[in-house]
């Protein structure tokens, strides 16, 4: 039988991705494509389900032109103006907008110096488009290394964004809501990473368990 579903993944992945291998002997009718491999024919798909292309972080222009190229051939989940919104943090600003807490958020564009204050005490300093807490640092009142990191962002040419740390991940960790068709299904818990030297390698997690709730 032809696949009719592509879970979506890349032709980098470090180390396979444990949820796809659990996925796919459940869905005999999907198969793994790589975004990223040019020899696919993404028409010959009913649906394209974006998992673990989790090198867009570095290619996102390209992953974006991708996505809207294929958009036009195949049914993209989760559709491309959603995709477009969600892999830059700077919506964590039209969330605020919109009335919802979030996390107070500086965002610093390359060629743009960071208000002093904002790096004193302890912060975090992470790039706007990023996973899996690549190039995310915590920094205990040390504001020469937090301009530091700062500095080597913009250097790679990313929008760095300046939060505090929020102690609360600490002591309860972070909580995932998963929706399903709009419906809440189910919560995952992820433990605190910064403050605890860990990070993530392509979606995997290393030195640290996440446990569901
Ligand atoms: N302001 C903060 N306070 C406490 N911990 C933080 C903060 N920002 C980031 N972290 C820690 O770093 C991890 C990675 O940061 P974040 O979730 O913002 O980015 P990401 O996981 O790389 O991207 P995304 O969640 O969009 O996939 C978080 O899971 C959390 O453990
Ligand atoms: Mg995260």
């Amino acid at each position: 039988m032809t696949a009719r579903i592509a879970i979506v993944t890349t032709v980098d992945l470090a180390v396979p991705d444990a949820d796809e291998e659990l996925l796919l002997p459940h869905l005999p009718e999907a198969e793994l494509v790589a975004w990223d491999n040019p020899e696919v024919d993404w028409a010959s798909y009913e649906v394209a389900i974006l998992r673990s292309t989790w090198n867009y972080t570095e290619r996102l222009p390209e992953f974006l032109e991708w996505a809207s190229r294929i958009s036009g051939v195949t049914r993209l989940v989760n559709p491309l103006e959603t995709v477009v919104w969600n892999t830059d943090k700077r919506y964590l600003d039209d969330l605020a907008a919109r009335g919802l807490p979030v996390v107070p958020t500086t965002f610093v564009e390359p060629g743009e110096t960071a208000d002093a204050a904002l790096l004193t005490g302890s912060v975090v300093v992470k790039p706007s488009v990023g996973a899996g807490s690549a190039g995310a640092a915590l920094f205990h009142d040390d504001e020469a290394a937090a301009a530091a990191h700062l500095a080597s962002l913009h250097a790679d040419g990313r929008v760095a964004m300046i939060q505090p740390y929020l102690s609360q991940v600490d002591e309860v960790g972070e909580t995932a809501l998963i929706y399903l068709g709009g419906k809440f299904s189910h919560a995952a818990r992820k433990a605190a990473i910064l403050s605890r030297g860990m990070s993530l390698v392509h979606g995997a997690v290393r030195g640290r368990e996440d446990r569901a709730v």
